[in-house]
């Protein structure tokens, strides 16, 4: 007997790596993992997500702070069986309009890519933008970033990506 599944997964290759993978808040013991995704991922991808070129390995404050769950900020992370394969960040913001607000910013390991693993951080980060009360959800994005433009139009029309830079 086939499950629905395995049935999805022969109509739609990109199921099977969907059924596993799981999306699941940070903590500390994902340390290792999050350096791993960092270690992993192109210095284009690094500056894209962070926009500012720090080289060298990660800061220890840095990957600190990616697995923060505190008042002011919630992480995320999709893991294909035990890697860390994406992170996404949902983080308070400054106000818009008087309404609170928060930021969200997420990167997919490189070779992972256009599986879907950002529109599942997306939708996480989300709900966790709505459990810390935001009103505005945020993307800033380098003005060439057309992916993410993409991603947040086709997934989650609502959210604003804004520019930082001209290129
Ligand atoms: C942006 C990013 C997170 C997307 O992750 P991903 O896992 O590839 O995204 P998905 O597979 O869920 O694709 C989501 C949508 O993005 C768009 N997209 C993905 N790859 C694309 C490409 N190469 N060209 C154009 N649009 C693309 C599509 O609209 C896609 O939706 P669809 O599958 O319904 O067509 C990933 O490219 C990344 O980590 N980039 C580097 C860091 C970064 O730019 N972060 C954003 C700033 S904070």
């Amino acid at each position: 007997m086939t499950s629905v599944a395995e049935a999805a997964a022969q109509l739609w290759p990109a199921a099977r790596l969907l059924s596993a993978l799981s999306v699941r808040p940070a903590g500390p013991e994902d340390r290792e993992g999050v350096v791993q995704l960092l270690a992993g991922s192109s210095a284009d991808a690094l500056h894209q997500r962070f926009l500012v070129g720090f080289g060298g390995p990660p800061l220890t404050a840095l990957v600190d702070r990616l697995l923060a769950r505190d008042a002011s900020s919630r992480s995320v992370l999709a893991l294909a069986g035990e890697a860390v394969v994406g992170h996404g960040m949902c983080a308070h913001a400054k106000s818009w309009q008087g309404r609170p607000a928060v930021e969200i910013a997420l990167l997919v390991r490189d070779d992972q890519r256009g599986r879907g693993i950002g529109s599942a951080l997306l939708y996480a980060l989300r709900d966790e933008a709505v459990a810390m009360r935001a009103e505005w959800i945020q993307v800033t994005t380098a003005a060439d970033n057309r992916v993410v433009t993409a991603m947040v139009r086709a997934h989650a029309p609502g959210l604003q990506p804004s520019s930082t830079a001209l290129r």
